[in-house]
């Protein structure tokens, strides 16, 4: 099986500078959604028919596929565009002559796998298959003519400006993709013409030249709109958002989590739950996030690519983005109100972090606390220590980075500067506001910081009265 994928279009209507199949849905262009469902059907090779933006779509789509079936992609451009007919014809250089060839659009990103599988069986190898769908307003779609009514055999597609009165009350519609026996459908798209309302070359012109030539055409109707939904607007794709939103949080639910508000989470990316995990409103998860065992995620948070261990709790407003170093909050933490973790935070087994804590590129060990107002970036930190409000670790000189270590056991007081590279000895304490710019030794209390001085008996300045 090959697949062509029409993505030539102008998008007019998105009033966008960025190509209509660029457009991000759930993280992803709505034509790397369509990769994917290609990937998934094990199709050979995808031919990606581009025109308008071409550069740029070409260039969003090249390299990795990110699925797992590896995927040969072709990239034909169509120039200028005389309609789908001609779209598909661009494609028959690259296509072979056997197997079946499944045609999609590029800004119809929600089509089912099981969909598609069934309508290749529908063509099963010498038929032509068409997805229809009813439509209670038709308007605007190409309509399944039948002979003698909705239950004969299909003999040919009327679009919206050619049809007839009659053709247009049929409310079955062509949804825009279907499945041809390669060998046939090139023989087909050869003897298209552009004699229409709209002096255009139709793919749906194919129905008519198979009815001639004797071949069936199917029709698989099914009753699922959002799989054949294109995007033409802000609004559609806003709502093809939501009808994405809604799949995964319908799965999420079926395997157990529990979500406050399924209308209110946003997965942009992979999200693996274990066992009891709830997650409050307004979530939106990026990348590959992993949520352990009893997981709780308040309300609000936005968290990429991170692992969070069982048990943890992730607490209203909380920002994580493991970007590619990955984060990892061990199990039994907690984290936030309005904490941030970055790149590189590894917190290890009942860390917590507080409100306004930001974490960068540093190690937790077991049970350390930052519990308020306090910076630790590429800091390597001992088990049970407690880091101050107010602390931060003053990591960056002007050029280059370098790193803190605070060995376990150690309380850093309110307020306090680590200028690194610095060590601060096991089981130290390092008394509030201070800076500190030398190692410390194991079990000293260091203090680096102005003398306290009183002078007894102190007069304020007075302000002159009044004349
Ligand atoms: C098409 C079908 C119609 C069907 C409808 C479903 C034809 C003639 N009509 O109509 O029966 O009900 O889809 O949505 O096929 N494109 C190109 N190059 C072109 C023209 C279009 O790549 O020269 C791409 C568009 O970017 C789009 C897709 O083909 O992704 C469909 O084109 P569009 O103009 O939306 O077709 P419709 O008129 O809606
Ligand atoms: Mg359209």
């Amino acid at each position: 099986m090959d697949v062509v994928i029409m993505a030539a279009g102008k998008g007019t209507r998105m009033k966008s500078r960025l190509p209509k199949v660029l457009h991000p849905l759930a993280g992803r262009p709505l034509l790397r959604h369509v990769l994917d469902t290609a990937s998934a059907l094990q199709a050979r090779k995808a031919v990606v028919i581009t025109g308008h933006g071409a550069m740029e779509v070409e260039a969003a789509c090249a390299g990795n596929t990110g699925a797992a079936a590896p995927l040969s992609l072709h990239f034909v451009r169509q120039e200028p565009q005389l309609g789908t007919g001609h779209a598909v014809q661009q494609a028959v250089p690259v296509l072979a002559d056997d197997g079946v060839v499944v045609v999609l659009s590029g800004d119809v990103p929600l089509t089912r796998i099981d969909t598609l599988r069934a309508l290749v069986q529908a063509s099963g190898g010498d038929r032509l298959a068409l997805l229809t769908i009813d439509f209670a307003d038709p308007t605007g779609y190409g309509r399944i003519v039948r002979e003698g009514g909705p239950q004969g055999a299909v003999r040919a597609i009327a679009e919206q400006k050619d049809a007839t009165p009659e053709q247009r009350a049929i409310r079955e519609v062509y949804s825009g993709i279907m499945a041809a026996p390669a060998s046939l459908l090139k023989g087909w798209l050869a003897r298209l013409d552009n004699r229409n309302a709209q002096g255009e070359y139709y793919l749906t012109d194919v129905v008519k030249l198979a009815v001639a030539d004797g071949v069936p055409v199917v029709a698989h109707k099914i009753d699922d709109a959002v799989q054949v939904a294109g995007v033409n607007s802000p609004v559609q794709l806003a709502e093809l958002e939501r009808a994405y939103q809604r799949r995964v949080a319908l799965q999420l639910m079926e395997q157990g989590v529990r979500l406050a508000d399924p209308a209110r989470l946003d997965v942009r990316g992979e999200l693996q739950c274990a066992q009891d995990v709830a997650i409050d409103v307004n979530c939106v998860f990026e990348g590959r996030v992993t949520l352990g065992e009893g997981v709780q995620i308040g309300a609000n948070c936005v968290i990429a690519n991170a692992v969070i261990e069982a048990g943890a709790v992730i607490h209203p407003f909380t920002h994580i983005d493991g970007e590619k170093l990955g984060v990892t909050v061990g199990a039994g933490a907690l984290i936030g109100p309005f904490a941030r973790l970055r790149p590189g935070a590894q917190l290890g087994a009942e860390v917590h972090i507080g409100n306004f804590v930001e974490v960068k590129n540093s190690t937790l060990a077991k049970g350390a606390k930052a519990n308020h107002l306090a910076y630790l970036g590429d800091a390597t930190v001992g088990e049970r220590v407690n880091y101050g409000a107010g602390s931060i670790t003053a990591n960056y000189d002007g050029a280059n980075k370098h790193r803190t270590v605070i060995e376990a056991d150690v309380h850093v007081g309110s307020n306090c500067v680590l200028v690194a590279p610095v060590t601060i000895g096991a089981g130290g304490t390092i008394g509030g506001g201070s800076t500190i710019t030398k190692d410390t030794p194991a079990g000293a209390l260091s203090v680096a910081r102005g003398k306290q001085v009183s002078i007894a008996n102190w007069a304020r300045p007075q302000k002159a009265p009044k004349a």
